[in-house]
């Protein structure tokens, strides 16, 4: 089953017929974890959505419990996820406007409940396929191959340009990056900086669900233009990328049994 993350931009999906609201109890939070089940035009079963931010995008990047988000996720029996995230862009490709999907990432964030295999047996218990024990997860290509292509084909059917590369770096937040921090990204080899790509990706791998990721460039990196970065002028560039975004989701979800 296919789930939605939304990110900054995308707190619904136009056509989506929400059918219900799961509050997903999970170890990592008091409250529940809500998730909109529905329905997608001209797409078979069950889609989720998880607005990342909260309802009304209320919750800071550092502050979203990736862990609730991702575990309550999989208690609905999601085994595919399809994330959204508002970048900065770096590498020349990726000015405002320009939609990635990227292939590797590089994590700058810190202080994040990053990990379900955190040596606490009573977290590990809860869930049936971990095992309370120190676990390493392969992490060697981030992005689940079978959902990039996924994504790529349904770009291309749409004839929608999308970089079919990248390396996201993962920044702390909320504050944006100074110069000298968006030299060191891209001497790093980032070709773009987001706050909400990680620890999101790698709890994906640790609970085994297909990840990957759709990244909507809405300003250059600090000191990549001359320009001041203003929430107005992202908040613009969103309101027209998000429409090809939603195109391009609702595409990969139509095709989405080609990957089973
Ligand atoms: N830096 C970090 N995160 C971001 C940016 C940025 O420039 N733009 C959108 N999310």
């Amino acid at each position: 089953m296919l789930a939605f993350i939304g990110g900054t931009g995308l707190n619904q999906l136009p056509g989506f017929e929400v059918k219900r609201i799961a509050g997903v109890q999970t170890p990592y939070q008091d409250t529940a974890v809500d998730i909109a089940c529905g329905h997608l035009p001209g797409v078979a079963g069950t889609v989720h959505f998880l607005p990342r931010h909260g309802e009304g995008h209320t919750v800071p990047p550092h502050r979203i419990n990736y862990r609730a988000n991702m575990f309550a996720l999989r208690e609905l029996g999601v085994t595919s996820v399809l994330a959204v995230n508002a970048v900065g862009g770096i590498h020349r490709q990726m000015g405002p406007g320009v939609i990635a999907v990227p292939e590797q990432i590089i994590d700058y964030t810190s202080g994040r409940a990053h990990t379900f295999f955190d040596g606490d047996a009573v977290d590990i218990e809860s869930a049936d396929r971990f095992t309370a024990s120190v676990t390493h997860i392969d992490f060697t290509r981030p992005y689940s191959h079978e959902l990039r292509e996924l994504l790529l084909a349904s770009a291309g059917q749409l004839q929608l340009p999308v970089w079919p590369h990248g390396v996201y770096g993962a920044t702390q937040g909320p504050r944006l990056e100074t110069i000298a921090e968006v030299r060191r990204l891209q001497n790093d080899g980032c070709d773009m900086v987001g706050m909400t790509g990680m620890p999101e990706a790698a709890l994906a791998r640790e609970l085994g669900l297909a990840y990957a990721s759709v990244c909507l460039s809405v300003n250059w990196a600090a000191g990549l233009s001359d320009d001041v970065i203003t929430m107005p002028a992202i908040r613009a560039v969103l309101a027209q990328g998000m429409d090809q975004i939603h195109r391009l989701l609702l595409t990969a979800a139509s095709r989405f049994p080609e990957m089973s």
